[in-house]
């Protein structure tokens, strides 16, 4: 397994291109099941999970080709049963399961166990398809959806920690190509979701309401093919601004969106770091001394859950106390006990972490726990004196394109052990 080696100490320096985003990107390849025409998606991540997706798209029937960012699939004659092993291994595969269901009127997937940050069910998919009058069986670790015909209903699919983003999209799949109206209550606003229903207009499919909490879906016969572009990585782009805060440097990013950033911005800002639109650009430096702020994950347009690992590497290194408070995974703070092998001081109080801020960092042997826990890893050990070994970073290259080489272009002292 490989693992990084960062000396830390170094200020960020320079121009960073933000990659396509992995959350919006892997619901759009599974929409691609959606029609027996061929689709063109544009800046696609070269990630472990898109190549995962990639084989269960291929492993249902499809034809792919992935190349340079460039995807292309012709989804002409598919099976509604995924390989149990593919889509347990990824969890975002369960997507699927709405453009399954909503062609073939069946589809049948190997159980998405729960995983490290919570346990992660998928209740309120089942409930959406139910609505649509799927009939649902569990047995064997698949979950079983069929029906004669997909019907449009009125369902809320709010849930514990309010809206679901997957789910969402799964049941928005389902019923583009139901007969009548859907209209979904409590549904996710994240811009993923946004991308996807941009996606299936484009499709032919007709979805008013993206982003905003009631969606609706009037069900059509068909969908064609499409062209689309995905949105840029905003948890990507944020961990970079993160990074540029955490070694006190100055860089540019290139290819956000500002708007998909709101809440982290205003976040970063509270801390004292300068976020300036530079035309399309934005650049990121301090503007003095860091200060404890505290942040609450929700979903969006909420703080980021994604985003709390990396948020809590940079409050470290404040001299004062953040509070952080964890809303939506219930075990989504696996990176502490490593954060303070480098020395930091964190109390765990039910869903918050306290930050007593001011101690400094030094380098030594971290393992990463889960995707978001790595990136904060990361940015401690390049704001830490001294060297700092990650390990497990496959956590890492399933969710940041070459994030090693894009670092060492920013002036970072960082390599790849591969072993
Ligand atoms: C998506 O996961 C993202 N993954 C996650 O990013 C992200 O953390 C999450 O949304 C929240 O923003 C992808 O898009 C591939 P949810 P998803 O359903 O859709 C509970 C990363 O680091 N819930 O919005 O699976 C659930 O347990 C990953 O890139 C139910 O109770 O998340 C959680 O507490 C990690 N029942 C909350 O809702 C359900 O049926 C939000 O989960 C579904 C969810």
């Amino acid at each position: 397994m490989d693992s990084f080696l960062i000396k830390g100490g170094v200020a960020l320096r320079g121009e960073v291109e933000i990659s396509g985003s992995k959350n919006a990107a892997l619901p759009i390849m599974a929409a691609t099941l959606l029609t027996g025409e061929t689709c063109v998606i544009r800046r696609v991540p070269d990630l472990s999970d898109t190549r995962f997706m990639v084989q269960i798209l291929e492993s249902l029937g499809a034809q792919v080709k992935f190349e340079n960012g460039t995807l292309t699939v012709r989804a002409q004659k598919i099976k509604a049963y995924a390989d149990y092993e593919l889509v347990r291994k990824m969890r975002g595969s369960i997507c699927i399961m709405g453009p399954l269901l909503g062609r073939l009127h069946r589809a049948r997937v190997s159980l998405p166990g729960g995983c490290i940050i919570g346990a992660r069910p998928i209740n309120l998919h089942l409930k959406g398809f139910a609505a649509l009058g799927a009939k649902l069986k569990i047995e064997g670790g698949y979950v079983d959806a069929s029906a004669k015909k997909l019907r449009g209903a009125t369902m809320f699919l709010g849930g514990r920690a309010g809206s679901t983003v997957l789910g969402t999209a799964n049941v928005m799949m389902a019923a583009a190509l139901a007969d009548g109206v859907t209209v979904i209550e409590s549904a996710a606003c994240e811009p993923e979701i946004v991308d996807l229903a941009n996606f299936l207009n484009a499709m032919g499919a007709k979805i008013s309401g993206a982003g905003s909490p009631t969606i609706i879906v009037t069900g059509v016969e068909k969908l064609r093919g499409a062209e689309h572009e995905v949105i840029p990585d905003r948890i990507e782009a944020a961990t970079f601004m993160i990074a540029a805060a955490a070694t006190n440097g100055e860089v540019t990013l290139k290819g956000a969106r500002p708007d998909h950033l709101r809440a982290v911005i205003d976040k970063l800002n509270e801390a004292n770091v300068s976020i300036e639109r530079k035309g399309a650009n934005m650049v990121v430096r301090r503007k003095g001394k860091l200060k404890a702020v505290d942040v609450t994950t929700l979903p969006h347009s909420g703080f980021p859950t994604d985003v709390q690992a990396q948020m809590m590497a940079l409050l470290v290194l404040t001299s004062g106390i953040s509070i952080i408070t964890e809303r939506i995974f219930e075990a989504r703070f696996m990176h502490v006990s490593e954060l303070a092998r480098l020395g930091a001081d964190i109390e765990i109080e039910g869903p918050s972490a306290i930050v007593k801020g001011g101690k400094p960092l030094s380098g030594a042997p971290v393992m990463a726990s889960d995707l978001r826990a790595s990136a904060a890893l990361v940015i401690a050990g390049l704001a830490a004196k001294g060297t700092t070994q990650v390990n497990r970073i496959y956590h890492l290259d399933r969710g940041y394109e070459q994030m090693d080489a894009k670092l060492r272009r920013l002036g970072a002292r960082i390599e790849r052990i591969q072993e």
